[in-house]
């Protein structure tokens, strides 16, 4: 599986080990996905991605919930809006995989999916940090 550049995943470092492990884990499936040209294969990955995901906000919910984390139904209501673009770039995939055997790379689904999710890493889970060190915390 190809690896994110350190310095690349630098700039998304919570501190919290097990999320910063997800979201590096997250990138390096993504990574792996925009590289499959075979919309079967892509499906399948993109169901990875899905369970993966999945599992990473049941983590970010029990630590939320942990430090009664004040933004927490807004923050879910997101995480259930990655899942629904995850759902329909799937569904955009397997349509593909019936007229094409190779999937267009001007037209890659996994662009907007991949900045759709550095953009709730950035936007959302950026304000667990303060969280994470209680020197910054409210
Ligand atoms: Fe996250
Ligand atoms: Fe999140």
């Amino acid at each position: 599986m190809p690896s994110v550049a350190e310095e690349q995943f630098a700039h998304y470092v919570i501190g919290h080990p097990a999320i910063d492990a997800d979201h590096y884990r997250l990138l390096c499936l993504f990574q792996s996905c925009k590289k499959i040209n075979s919309p079967e294969e892509l499906v399948a990955e993109l169901q990875r991605l899905r369970k993966y995901w999945s599992d990473h906000t049941v983590t970010e919910t029990d630590f939320m919930v942990s430090i009664n984390f004040p933004f927490l139904v807004e923050h879910l209501k997101q995480h259930a809006l990655v899942a629904g673009e995850i759902s329909k770039v799937i569904l955009k995939v397997e349509d593909m995989s019936s007229n094409s055997k190779v999937i267009s790379q001007t037209a890659n689904p996994m662009v907007p999916l991949l900045s759709f999710l550095l953009s709730h890493i950035d936007n959302y889970d950026m304000q667990f940090a303060k969280y994470v060190n209680p020197k910054e915390a409210p």
